[in-house]
Formats: C-alpha cells, structure tokens, sequence
C-alpha cells in the first residue's frame, strides 16, 4: 500500500468513526486477523533417478467463505528437515480449484478427472481449456518468492454463491519432482531431456515426436534419469508441506482475479481433442538453442521470446512475478502502450543449503504497484517477454507470469456506494448512510486532498512489436 496515503486514510476513518458508526469499510487494512495453517501432502517416496509426478485430490484446504493472502511450500523430509533442490528438484507444485458432486464418494489420487462428478475450476487466465488453470503453483523458486497479497485485497474463495448447486469446492495438489542424487547429468534431468530418460513414447504410450528433445513428456510419474553407474543413495520419504495464510471474508476486501500468461501462447484456439497439442494456444514450455558464435558477439546469447496476449478483464494489477527455469535471466510484461506492466528477475542460489542452491532458481522478484497506479484493460494486448541465456541449450523451459488483477482500488468513493449497493445486510441503518453519504463528501473532498497524488507514469520500455 502507498505510504503516502497512510496518514489521509487515517484521518478519513478516524472522522468517519467520529460520526459513531462503527463499520470496518472505512478502513483499508482487513480488520478481520490472518490466520494461517501449515499442511502436508501425502507422503511420495524417491529414489536416485526416480520422478513423481502426482495429483492429489481433497487435500487439507482452508475451508469457509476466505480470502487467500498467501501460499508458501517447500520438500521436507519425513523428519521435517527442507530438502535442497540438488537432491530433490521440485520441478513444480500446483494448487488447482475443482467442484465435486456432493453425492459422489469420496476421492482418491487415482480418481479419473471426469464431469460432471468433477468441475475443474479454473483461474481467469486465457490458455485453452483447463491449461494452466491453477490458483497457485511455482516451482524450484518457491522458497523465495514473495507470494502475500497486500491488504485491502485477497482470492476469494468458498463463497457459496458461486458454488453449482449439489456441488462442493475442493482443492487438488500436483507435485513434480525429480531425484537428482547421483545423476549423470543434473541439469539434464531436471530439463526433462528425453535421452537421459530413455522416453520415445508419452505417458498414454504415443510415440513422440521426431522433433521433441525434452520437457514433461519424457520425465512423467515413475520415470527415471540416468544415474551414475554403482551410485547407492536410499529410497526415501518425501512430503510437500504448505502454508496457506487467509481471512475471513468480508466487504471491506478487494476481490483479486488471476491471470496466468504463457509466453509459448500462440494466440490460437483450435478445437482438438487433446488440450495440449502444437499450435493450439499455451503450449507451456519451449527450447533454447544454444547460441551462435556470431550471437554471442551480437547480444551476449540470450534468447528473448515475445508474444501478444489479449487481456480477458479490465483492472489494475495488484502483483505480478514470473515463473522461469534455470538458465532464466527475467522476464517482462509490457502494456499495449510498451509501457512496462512488471519485470520480474530470477534469484540464484550460490551455496549448497536449500533455498540457496548453486546454479538453481531459488527465488523470483515480485512487482507490488502502488494501487491503481497499473491499470489494464479487457481487449488490451499486453506483450510477454521472457529471456534466458543460451550460451547452452535447455530443454522444457518456461515463461510464464502470473498477476492479479482488481476491479477497483481502495478509493474513498468506494464509501459511498459499497454498503447501498452491495451489502444489503449491513447493521447501518438508512438514516446512517445518509450521513456519511452527506457529510462523507465533504470529508472525501478533504481527505482526497491528502490522499490523491499524481498517477505514475509506467516507466518507458520497448516499442510494442505488434502492429
Ligand atoms: C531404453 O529403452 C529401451 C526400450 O524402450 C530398452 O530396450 C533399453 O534397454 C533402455 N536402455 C536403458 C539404458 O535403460
Ligand atoms: C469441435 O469439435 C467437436 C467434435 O470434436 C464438434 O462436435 C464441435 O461442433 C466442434 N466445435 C466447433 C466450434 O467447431
Ligand atoms: C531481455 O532482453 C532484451 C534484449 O536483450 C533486453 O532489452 C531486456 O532488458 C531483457 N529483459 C530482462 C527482464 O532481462
């Protein structure tokens, strides 16, 4: 939140209870208190060279009509002790919101996804069908990525309203890692490359393509990479415990949407049977070609992807971070204007501990723009931009960037029409309204004095590169 508007803020709630009317609307911080709980998935269990990838359904959630402030994970061990991501890459989580039919048994992790029994509920992003439809979800850079959501704003969730009727909410986890001890080639595996596998068909046993060199086909559950031969690491248990942080609903909070961009996006929806098919859309990761002699004299091999991406909803972004892998040097979003929405940049670990792992993304920068300082609008064409180095291939890269986006800022204006026209069932009394309605103008006139400062220009970026 601006600092700056702080002490004008104050002053408006402070005349405002002055007046006796007790409600927490006019305030800009959540009243209600955060609550926070710390979770574990079910146990996976890895061996040197082994993968899991799995979907667990009906996992330990916060229940009740929420609003989510922050997600947080990290692998432990059955004795809690944090596993560095050169033993175990956490090649990514993701937490995805789905609708269960309330009359039908309950689920296990094997359990087909099928509707209508199961409605997967998907974020606002704009990739086809269900891709990327996850609420949360990072990858090797989730012990340090700020994640929290400022006050007054939150992810709502469990509003009954927005429930199908005979249905529940529930929330899926999907954890992919990959052992590394003792691998031939660590970054290799990691980048999911079809050789060190030994993968020629997918998952469902369809022949890959001729072209395809790595990436998440070729290093799916139960897989295994190339491990040095008379290497003898344990089996060993494995959990993903997170911390979800929340507050109780209530109307003085700001809904956030979230929109998840992909920088494989190639603008088409084609109707095919497979979500994930070439040319249709996200296509989730892409290769780096390992740059030229001339390149590298050129632009210092760095391989920079653009793509234009219509915005679905009108707003004013509230957060934004990328998600890259490594080999990752930042990633950009760019209003149509060129004007930059977000730069996020990727943290390298430099020792061996987990979070500060050498040659690993630990961590990505965050953008927090002042509230209603970045505003973008449904049918704007944002450019995503995402470089990374190519002074070596990669295999199964990704650029993707998450924001959230909110349909009003917290504007003293809001006092006016909030508990009229959206909270019916307010303890104010009519009589009430009407004196913050009369004398809140007055105190609006003054305190936007205070309050109000010249909008930020976006800083300048690059010309857009679409016509
Ligand atoms: C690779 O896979 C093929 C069959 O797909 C198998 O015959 C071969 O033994 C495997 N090689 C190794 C090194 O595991
Ligand atoms: C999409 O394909 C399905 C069959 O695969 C067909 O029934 C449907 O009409 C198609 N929709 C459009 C818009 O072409
Ligand atoms: C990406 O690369 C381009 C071209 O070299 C550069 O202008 C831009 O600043 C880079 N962006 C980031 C976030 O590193």
């Amino acid at each position: 939140m601006a600092q700056g508007s702080h002490g004008g803020l104050l002053l408006l709630v402070m005349l405002i209870l002055a007046f006796n009317i007790s409600c927490s609307l006019a305030s800009l911080k959540i009243g209600n208190k955060i609550k926070s709980a710390t979770f574990l998935s079910p146990e996976f269990v890895l061996k040197p060279g082994s993968v899991e990838n799995r979907f667990y359904h009906n996992i330990d959630f916060p229940r009740g009509h929420i609003g989510l402030k922050s997600f947080n994970a990290e692998v432990i061990d059955e004795a809690g002790n944090p596993i560095p991501l050169h033993e175990t890459y956490l090649h990514h989580w993701l937490v995805e919101k789905y609708y269960k039919r309330q009359d039908m048994a309950e689920n296990n992790d094997k359990q087909k996804f099928q509707e209508p029994d199961l409605i997967f509920a998907r974020n606002s992003g704009i990739c086809q069908d269900n891709v990327l439809g996850q609420y949360f979800g990072l990858g090797s850079e989730t012990r340090k990525t700020d994640t929290h959501i400022p006050d007054p704003y939150a992810v709502e969730i469990g509003n009954p309203a927005r429930i199908p009727a005979g249905y529940e909410e529930k929330w899926m986890l999907n954890v992919h890692a990959i052992d590394t001890r003792g691998a031939v080639d660590r970054l290799g595996c990691t980048e999911c490359r079809c050789d060190l596998y030994n993968i020629t068909v997918d998952e469902y046993g369809e022949p890959l393509r001729p072209d395809y060199r790595g990436g998440i086909s070729c290093c799916y559950d139960q897989t295994h990479c190339k491990v040095r031969k008379g290497y003898g690491g344990a089996r060993r248990s494995l959990y993903l415990r997170y911390t979800v942080e929340w507050v109780d609903w209530d109307f003085g909070i700001i809904p956030v949407k979230i929109i998840l961009l992909d920088v494989t996006d190639t603008g088409k929806r084609l109707n095919v049977s497979t979500p994930l098919s070439p040319e249709n859309g996200c296509q989730v990761e892409y290769d780096i070609e390992s740059c030229s002699r001339e390149e590298a004299a050129s632009n210092g091999c760095i391989d920079v992807r653009r793509t234009s991406l219509t915005m679905p909803i009108s707003g004013n972004v509230i957060y934004g971070v990328a998600h890259q892998h490594t080999g990752g040097t930042g990633s950009t979003l760019f209003g149509e204007d060129g004007s930059v929405i977000c730069t996020s940049e990727p943290i390298y670990g430099k020792g061996k501990d987990a979070g500060d792992e050498a040659g690993y993304i630990v961590g990505m920068s965050t953008c927090y723009p002042e509230p209603g300082s970045i505003q973008i609008t449904a049918g704007e064409k944002l450019v995503l931009e995402s470089n990374y180095s190519s002074t070596q291939k990669h295999t199964g890269v990704m650029g993707l960037f998450y924001i959230l986006v909110a349909d009003r800022t917290p504007n003293p204006t809001n006092f006016l029409y909030y508990p009229i026209h959206m909270h019916k069932n307010m303890k104010v009394s009519t009589p009430a309204i009407a004196i913050v309605a009369v004398f809140g103008l007055a105190i609006i006139a003054i305190a936007v004095g205070l309050v109000s400062r010249p909008k930020k220009e976006r800083e300048e970026g690059y010309e857009p590169i679409m016509a």
